[in-house]
């Protein structure tokens, strides 16, 4: 059949008068379209609306004053690509920043192939393993951080802990003020220089009479108090976290020079109790340690942060590790499904539905893969996200994601090179042998 013009008008692609595709929004005005985040970086991917490259550095953004806090959010469906992306942009910016020191904590084992391929030192924590890491140490260099920031850093993490292994939302200011005397009086009267978790359970089992003089009760007062606090470190270091957190860590880090590391915790996956506290443990551990490494850019991910991001302690501690660790150059990405399945694990309308949600908020970059927005819509909103926007990451694709660095949005289909996926496709590293 000749195709007439008559014919080819009735197919033209036409809008109401009111409305406007942004291919001609460009015939009007070239420069309509945006022109990309402005952040420099490693390449990503294409960026959809405004054409060319997207690139990005969550520090450099940071620097450039272009997003609040140098921490970033990376959330979608199973196997749209979350992993991969920041595999890639942990990949590519070890070219672009050599000096960083970045940090994984890797809960399925995934990321232990581009580890080893770094050159990083990979650590695995299982029970009965070689690999202990002491929750409570602070690397050795500290030169530049004052004691009350390291003591208040201890408590923060002995209070998660001992939350957790009570099974608390949080614990009350008079237990607070207990682990805060008996962590000052370990290091600055008993001359341990990093105590370790049997240490507290030693001095909370026999606490000394100037710990119930410093919190202005009695010793048999403070007997009574301190019970529930050593019954959860005993918890912690005859079971959950015995030979794993229970001795000084057995690994000896150049913190000034080592490019990087992965905690794979995957020998834990079915232990979601013990993943949680060793995943917390972890955490502390290495936000204790980059108070020693103050010249270096540091850069931590959490993969599979919803086992964090479901529990009310671990998300506070998080949040707080989030506020220290900036002044020392920390960044932060946390991975995690889909929203949606985030906030039915929590309670609804509940503290922890809040924290998390304030967690996310606090997240100056948000990177939202495919999910469906119907089951949170006014999550999405809280996020920053406009109706349109929402409504798009129904129909975004695998490896497509929808980024929001500050006030900026950007539609980019993240690309991997043939060469990179031995590296970053998580398929096929799990299925190597
Ligand atoms: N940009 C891409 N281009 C093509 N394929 C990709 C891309 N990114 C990821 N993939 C493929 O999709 C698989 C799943 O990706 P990835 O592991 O990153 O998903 P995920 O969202 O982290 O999933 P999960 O929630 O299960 O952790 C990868 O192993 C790889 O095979
Ligand atoms: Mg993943």
């Amino acid at each position: 059949m000749a195709i007439t013009i008559e014919a080819l008008r009735d197919w033209r692609f036409t809008l109401p008068r009111d409305l406007a595709t942004t291919a001609h929004l460009c015939t009007l005005y070239p420069f309509t379209i945006q022109a990309g985040s402005g952040v420099t970086g490693v390449l990503l991917g294409a960026d959809r609306l405004a054409g060319g490259g997207f690139f990005f550095d969550l520090h450099e953004a940071y620097a450039h004053g272009l997003i609040q806090g140098p921490n970033m959010l990376v959330t979608g469906a199973g196997a749209y690509g979350k992993s991969a992306l920041t595999k890639a942009l942990v990949y590519r910016s070890t070219v672009l920043a050599p000096t960083r020191f970045t940090a994984i904590i890797d809960p399925k084992g995934e990321w232990t192939a581009l580890g080893a391929a770094l050159g990083w030192a990979v650590l695995r924590l299982s029970p009965g393993g070689t690999v202990r890491v002491n929750p409570f140490d602070l690397g050795p260099a500290r030169a530049g951080a004052a004691a009350e920031d390291l003591l208040a850093h201890r408590v923060g993490v002995a209070t998660a802990l001992l939350t957790l292994a009570l099974g608390r939302a949080d614990l009350s200011p008079g237990d607070r003020r207990i682990l805060h005397e008996c962590l000052r009086h370990l290091t600055a009267h008993s001359g341990i220089a990093n105590p370790t978790l049997p240490d507290l359970q030693r001095m909370l089992a026999d606490p000394p009479a100037v710990i119930a003089d410093a919190l202005d009760t009695t010793r048999a007062d403070l007997a009574e108090r301190r019970r529930p606090l050593l019954d959860a470190a005993a918890i912690l270091v005859d079971d959950d976290l015995r030979g794993i957190c229970d001795t000084t860590t057995s690994v000896d880090l150049d913190w000034a020079q080592t490019p990087g590391l992965v905690l794979d915790l995957s020998a834990l996956l079915a232990r979601r109790r013990t993943l949680r506290l060793v995943l917390t443990a972890a955490a502390g551990w290495l936000q204790g340690a980059m108070y020693g490494a103050v010249d270096r850019r540091k850069l931590v991910i959490l993969d599979e942060a919803w086992i964090a991001l479901e529990d009310l302690a671990i998300t506070r501690f998080l949040q707080d590790q989030w506020r220290l660790g900036r002044q020392w150059g920390t960044a932060n990405i946390l991975i995690t499904h889909a929203l949606a399945d985030l906030r039915s694990q929590v309670d609804d309308g509940a503290a922890a539905g809040k924290i998390a949600e304030g967690l996310l908020t606090t997240t100056s970059v948000r990177v939202f893969l495919h999910q469906n927005p119907e089951q949170i819509r006014t999550l999405l909103a809280d996020l920053g996200l406009t109706g349109t926007e929402a409504t798009l990451l129904r129909t975004l694709q695998p490896f497509q994601a929808l980024w929001r660095v500050g006030n900026t949005s950007t539609l980019v289909d993240h690309l991997i090179a043939p060469w990179e996926w031995d590296l970053l496709d998580t398929d096929r590293a799990m299925s190597a042998t």
